[in-house]
């Protein structure tokens, strides 16, 4: 269904409707916010577990212009309900009224109309999804989100990039302003030490400069994303060394064989007092996944 040319009669009628509309106290524990892209989420945390026999059934009303539907929120989670309503013609001043029906024994009860509510001041963006880290000089964190190619919402968002060691708590994270709709960050290589293991996550809500228009919420924090600094100089020299040592040895070895190929009773005694590479081999196996070549190249 596509919006039509409002009438404005019919907004004065909706107007008229719903100042006159029972508002419950019942939507006080009603928290909705929509993505401006296909779903509206209410929470409604009414305490109905006290018995068992009571049960809501949620719908919302949607105007838009002279354009309205209507639909049934599905209880998806516990306390959570949604609807899906596709969303991306609807400008911030389109309507939301929500009514909770009440039903004892699955039987029609009472009926509550919450107070409308404008859809753009309960915008709760999608979280931004392929969050990716590349090295170059520096590092260039860069992300995507389902409002890019946006008509409407484009361009209207900001983010919060946070990260922090991995294996320590979130609360040692550090954060990053992205106070622009911008795509990407550049992170001075230096913010991170060398030879470690971090991950990042971010998320996004209406710019600040907007709050006029939005009153919009943090998105839920994108998948998060981890990756391991390369060692700086000084540990690659030492491994540098360590390789050669054990080409040293390997060498040496080497003429051993070719000294004792004809003596077998000899070599069985050397053979003996080979020694195993394996300790040598396991702290760059576990620090770098064997990727010899790709830690002398950073
Ligand atoms: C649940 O509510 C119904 C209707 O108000 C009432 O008849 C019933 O006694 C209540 N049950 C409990 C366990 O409170
Ligand atoms: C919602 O829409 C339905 C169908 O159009 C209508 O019957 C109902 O009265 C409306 N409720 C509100 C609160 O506008
Ligand atoms: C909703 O739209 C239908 C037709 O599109 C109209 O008959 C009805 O009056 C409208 N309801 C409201 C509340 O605007
Ligand atoms: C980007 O994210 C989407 C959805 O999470 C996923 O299907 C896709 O494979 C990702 N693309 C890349 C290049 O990571
Ligand atoms: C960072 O990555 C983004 C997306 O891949 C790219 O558009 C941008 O040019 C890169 N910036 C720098 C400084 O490398």
């Amino acid at each position: 269904m596509k919006p039509k040319r409002r009438e404005p009669i019919a907004a004065l009628i909706l107007l008229a409707f719903t100042s006159i509309a029972p508002v419950s106290l019942c939507c006080q524990d009603l928290l909705c916010y929509v993505d401006f892209i296909d779903t509206l989420t209410c929470e409604y945390r009414k305490d109905k577990d006290l018995n068992s026999s009571v049960s809501h059934a949620l719908s919302a009303n949607w105007t838009f212009e002279e354009w309205n539907d209507t639909c049934l929120l599905d209880e998806c989670e516990k306390n959570h309900y949604i609807c899906t309503i596709d969303m991306e013609d609807f400008t911030v001043d389109g309507m939301c009224t929500v009514t909770i029906i009440t039903k004892i024994n699955g039987r029609y009860h009472s009926k509550q109309i919450c107070q409308p509510f404008n859809i753009g001041n309960k915008f709760k963006p999608v979280p931004p999804f392929n969050l990716t880290v590349s090295l170059s000089e520096n590092y260039n964190i860069s992300w995507k989100t389902l409002y890019d190619n946006h008509d409407t919402r484009g361009g209207e968002l900001a983010y919060e990039l946070s990260y922090k060691k991995d294996g320590e708590s979130w609360l040692n994270q550090k954060t990053i302003q992205v106070l622009e709709d911008e795509k990407n960050v550049v992170l001075l290589r230096s913010s991170f030490q060398a030879g470690e293991q971090y991950v990042a996550r971010i998320r996004t809500q209406p710019k600040i400069y907007l709050s006029d228009i939005y009153q919009g919420h943090w998105s839920e924090w994108s998948t998060s994303i981890t990756w391991t600094t390369p060692a700086n100089d000084r540990t690659v020299k030492a491994q540098i060394g360590m390789i050669s040592g054990m080409v040293a040895i390997l060498a040496f070895l080497g003429i051993l064989m070719t000294c004792f190929r004809y003596s077998p009773p000899i070599w069985k005694k050397v053979w003996v007092l080979v020694p195993d590479p394996e300790p040598f081999f396991k702290p760059l196996y576990k620090g770098h996944q064997g990727d010899f070549k790709v830690t002398h190249n950073l």
